[in-house]
């Protein structure tokens, strides 16, 4: 297999509120966790995924899915990016894709197409359109400008880069002291430009309590098109 998929999942999801980090919560008959990493394993070409979690994290030992060989568990770090750091320490394939453990939505389609678009380009990232009219703040309340929708995105996982460039990009801009949320920003900053795949507005991050009942929503009807 070509591909290892890196899956930072050491968060405590504060946003959330739930008690539990939002990855081990319930979501049809599994976890977000496992929806998530069954996404990834059932394409041909990942053979491996390394999860980041918590030092201490007592869940993910207690699911099924811990003890399938082609799941590898690493700890994670105070950042996402440093979660991700860590995993990538452990790729040994020359192409890697990273994605969000609060992503359970990832469709096959959306999946093959960043990681086709990613070993053709400087790297690949999911993402769609925003489509509110965006307004610059000025600070205190009031509107400072208008903000173009033409060439804004929201950057969705997963992200699939060549292993080596990103994990001494990811390594370099976090010396450097940059606030890192993405895969792609590290890789901008390093001087790279990632290709833009524009996939569904269903493969949310589960955040806020509301998301998850919409991610509930979302895979079960992926789960019935696909039947
Ligand atoms: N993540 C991680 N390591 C961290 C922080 C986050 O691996 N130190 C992971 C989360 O588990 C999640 C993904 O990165 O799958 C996206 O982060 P986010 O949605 O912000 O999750 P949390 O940090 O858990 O949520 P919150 O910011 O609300 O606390
Ligand atoms: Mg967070």
């Amino acid at each position: 297999s070509s591909f290892t998929a890196v899956v930072p999942a050491a968060g405590v999801g504060k946003r959330m509120a739930a008690g539990l980090p939002k990855q081990y919560l319930p979501l049809l008959g599994s976890t977000v966790l496992e929806h998530t990493l069954n996404r990834l394993l059932e394409h041909p070409a990942i053979g491996r995924v390394i999860v980041a979690t918590a030092e201490h994290d007592h869940w993910f030992p207690a699911l099924a899915i811990a003890r399938d060989p082609r799941v590898l568990r690493v700890n994670g770090g105070k950042e996402r990016a440093d979660s991700v750091l860590n995993a990538l320490a452990r790729v040994e394939t020359d192409w890697v894709l990273v994605h969000d453990a609060a992503r359970p939505c990832l469709h096959p389609a959306d999946l093959e197409a960043v990681l086709a678009a990613g070993r053709q380009h400087e790297g690949a990232i999911l993402a769609c359109r925003v489509r509110d009219s965006m307004k610059r703040g000025d600070g205190h309340g009031a509107i400072s400008g208008s903000v173009s929708r033409d060439e804004l995105w929201h950057a969705l996982t997963p992200q699939c880069f060549a292993t080596r460039p990103l994990r001494e990009a990811l390594a370099a801009a976090l010396a450097a002291g940059c606030d890192i949320t993405d895969e792609a920003s590290a890789m901008e900053w390093a001087g790279f430009r990632p290709r833009l795949v524009e996939g569904r507005a269903d493969n949310i991050k589960i955040t806020r309590p509301e998301d998850l009942g919409l991610a509930g929503f979302f895979l079960q009807q992926m789960i019935e098109s696909e039947q």
